[in-house]
């Protein structure tokens, strides 16, 4: 390994050495091409790329303009920015004027905030730059080069930020320009500019507080305050702290696309604050008289109408999820279908697009293509379209007004996703997408009223609003102990870390002093939620770790099931064939057996109604987890069929999750009513689970729908009395710690051991924070 490792080293530095050669004989070749055509010289002036200038002491930089010797005049076209070369289409973000200033401000100083519009190259061309500059290349300390890293809060931000760099520079992805996102790690010893997810950075924290491989890092859609982002504002800070010397320092990029940036500066000791000019038109903003019944109907009314009587301009409409693009999509084909019968020759072709977080990388990138001619093109999407994605040609914003977020559900007692209003911020964001191109029109689907009075200004940071378990462990994993003591931008409330505390002390993870234990520490090791990561672990005990890989591996893998328009009944049929009468997990797990057993063949997928992408996908997790487990040597165990011992490890996980059949509730049928152990609130098994019908009395499930109803999401059938066997610590019977005897005793679980001072349980310290 370490000898290969050299050989790639010498390379680079080879490579290295003779393109510095090559840079100096250009620079060499400028000085005679000025002496013989002063006059061309002064157009290139202003489009020149900017030269590398490495070892020149570090004081005042300078930085020379190189021409591009394969342009001439004739390349210039006008017209759509899509007809210009990439270095034109460089070369004309607003970005590019700030270029000088850019470079020379991030390398002045630890901190820069950059607050930019969508669309002017902050995420781009700012690595680039700064890669170009070639000042932040090498510590004095260390042999290998340093990495611009920069995050995302989305995956789909990350890989298609980090595709489109690697096609400016000319290299494959995973060479000088990478990425790395979980189950996905697409870099290499080459990678000079690494995109990646925050969560992803977050991880490499724990292993490296300092973040040594990096000499900038750029803290993307800072506005977006994602959980992660917001504990690297303060990781970072600490970072920067230690790192601060010339020979090692550290930078930290903040952008942002909204004009916040007062409090990024104050937070990061008053740092400066770099404005770049928006290229923007005017869009006209025009909301609906009177509330909408029925968003969805009137989006489809208003993109018919904008694109039967508007001039042409591509739509763009937020929605807040993937049933809900689906559906839109379908409504719109039909419709357009309607239209073409009437033989309206006026009207053009209808190019519809969806977008969401889970759709297959290949078809996101159709998004990006340039509409042709006497089409128009309406993409359909999900806020991703609000900030991360750039989409060039929009002149029409369909903003109905909401969103999908997660935050803590205390009736539930966990994070559910739910559709909430949007704020004003993120509607001002959205109408602004309509004006990149020309003035542009946005339709609000909600009356002024409620965005005056009813919208919240800003949205709330995630931090305030979801469980903190994960991030409580993390930070504990990098040695910080004292979490309310942590410098948040915006602390989570007291209340919010109390409850994370006591769900780490019930896993395991930490102990009555707040402690991280052996548990904890292992828990880390698997980038999946704390309760997945335990179940794995146990799954080691009970004998069936390699069945629990799979079964979360095809939990986390969305859209497995294939279910067309036209074939839904022959779909369930099929599916059907795979129901375990013990429920959803078991299932899964059958399901992939099976394909397995095909030798992962793609016809057994089309004739049994799976989507092979899925699969694929579920696979690719899978190995992942799998090469973890080898790597930390946690044993990989299979029970052969014993289904209790996967049932009991999903207990030892998920004990917080368990429901049991309310006893008014009749056996019979469909949507018997359940009662959660833990918070007591009334929940449904959801239609598509293999247990529907059956009712059982007691369930474990993987999550809650928050729908029409609480519905249970991937559920399984358990013996309770495997929940005092296994978490003697959580449930008790009738009020005793005794193996339960009788169907008809009360399981219910123990009082928080956080909330109220019990057996001479007591907090380490008295709790100062907010709220
Ligand atoms: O980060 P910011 O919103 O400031 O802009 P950016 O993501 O760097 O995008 C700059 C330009 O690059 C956009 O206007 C798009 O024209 C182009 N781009 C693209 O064509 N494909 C992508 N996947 C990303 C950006
Ligand atoms: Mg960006």
């Amino acid at each position: 390994g370490s000898a290969l490792a050299k050989a790639r080293r010498e390379l680079k530095m080879k490579l290295l050495r003779e393109d510095k050669e090559r840079k100096l004989k250009q620079r060499l070749n400028k000085v005679d091409d000025v002496k013989i055509n002063a006059e061309e010289e002064s157009i290139r002036d202003t489009e020149g790329d900017q030269d590398e200038e490495q070892g020149n002491g570090g004081s005042s930089i300078k930085w020379q303009q190189r021409h591009n010797p394969t342009k001439s005049k004739d390349s210039i076209t006008f017209g759509k920015r899509t007809n210009l070369t990439m270095k034109e289409q460089r070369e004309s973000l607003p970005v590019f004027a700030m270029r000088d200033q850019l470079i020379q401000t991030v390398y002045d100083n630890q901190f820069t905030v950059i607050v930019g519009e969508t669309g002017s190259g902050k995420t781009t061309q700012l690595t680039q730059y700064l890669n170009e500059s070639g000042l932040f290349y090498r510590s004095a300390k260390s042999e290998k080069h340093l990495m611009i890293g920069c995050t995302q809060p989305r995956r789909v931000a990350a890989t298609s930020v980090a595709k489109r760099v690697a096609e400016e520079m000319g290299v494959q992805i995973g060479e000088q320009v990478g990425y790395s996102i979980r189950f996905e790690d697409r870099t290499s010893e080459l990678t000079e500019i690494k995109y990646m997810t925050d969560g992803m950075l977050q991880r490499e924290a724990i292993r490296d507080p300092l973040l040594s491989e990096y000499s900038v890092i750029m803290l993307d859609e800072a506005h977006e305050r994602t959980i992660a982002t917001d504990v690297l504002f303060g990781l970072l800070k600490q970072a920067c702290r230690m790192r601060n010397t010339d020979e090692e320092r550290l930078r930290v990029i903040v952008t942002s696309a909204t004009l916040n940036a007062e409090k990024f500066s104050s937070y990061f000791d008053n740092c400066p604050v770099v404005t770049i000019p928006g290229r923007t038109f005017p869009v006209e903003v025009m909301f609906s008289e009177e509330p909408c019944m029925d968003y969805l109907v009137s989006c489809v009314e208003t993109v018919m109408k904008i694109h039967t009587e508007e001039k042409t301009g591509d739509i763009l409409v937020f929605l807040t999820g993937q049933e809900e693009i689906e559906t839109m999509c379908a409504v719109l084909e039909e419709k357009m279908e309607m239209l073409e019968k009437e033989k309206k020759e006026s009207t053009d072709k209808l190019i519809i697009l969806p977008v969401y977080s889970a759709l297959p990388s290949e078809m996101q990138s159709r998004i990006f293509e340039p509409t042709p001619p006497n089409c128009r093109k309406v993409i359909l999407a999900t806020n991703i379209a609000e900030t991360s994605l750039t989409i060039d040609g929009i002149f029409y914003v369909i903003d109905p007004g909401f969103a999908k977020l997660n935050a803590y559900d205390a009736k539930l007692g966990m994070d559910t996703l739910q559709v909430r209003p949007i704020s004003r911020a993120q509607a001002n964001q959205r109408s602004g997408r309509a004006g990149r191109t020309g003035p542009g029109r946005c339709y609000r689907l909600y009356t002024e009223f409620s965005y005056q009075k009813e919208m919240s200004a800003n949205t709330v940071p995630e931090i305030q609003r979801q469980n903190l378990s994960n991030t409580v462990l993390m930070l504990k994993a990098i040695g910080i102990n004292d979490i309310l003591k942590f410098e948040f931008m915006d602390p989570p409330s007291r209340e919010s870390i109390l409850l994370s505390l006591n769900d780490l002390y019930y896993l395991g993870a930490i102990d009555g002093n707040e402690t991280i234990t052996e548990v904890g520490k292992q828990l880390v090791n698997i980038p999946t939620e704390p309760q997945i990561s335990k179940t794995l672990l146990e799954g080691v005990k009970f004998n069936c770790s390699e069945e629990l890989l799979t079964i979360f591996a095809m939990i986390t893998t969305p859209n497995i099931y294939h279910r067309p328009k036209a074939q839904q009944e022959q779909a369930d049929k099929k599916h059907a064939r795979f129901k375990s009468p013990l429920g959803d997990h078991l299932t899964l797990l059958n399901i992939y057996e099976r394909w397995v057993e095909s030798g992962f063949d793609r016809y057994w997928c089309e004739e049994n109604y799976i989507q092979l992408r899925s699969m694929n996908q579920a696979r690719d997790i899978r190995n992942q987890l799998r090469l973890l487990f080898t790597k930390f040597k946690y044993p990989l165990t299979s029970c052969h069929g014993n289904t209790d011992s996967i049932r009991k490890a999903l207990c030892s996980g998920f004990f917080k999750n368990i429901a049991k059949r309310s006893p008014s509730s009749s056996s019979q049928g469909n949507g018997s009513s359940y009662e959660t152990l833990s918070e007591l609130t009334q929940v449904f098994i959801h239609p598509s689970s293999s247990l529907s019908r059956s009712s059982p009395q007691y369930v474990v499930y993987n999550t809650i729908l928050n729908t029409t109803k609480e519905y249970l999401v991937h559920v399984t059938t358990i013996d309770p009395k495997w929940l005092i066997e296994i978490v003697p610590e959580f449930f008790e019977i009738n009020g005793k710690r005794t193996i339960m005897r009788k169907e008809q005793e009360v399981i219910k679980p123990l009082f928080n051991r956080f909330n109220r001072d019990q057996e001479g349980w007591r907090l380490s310290r008295p709790f100062t924070g907010s709220t």
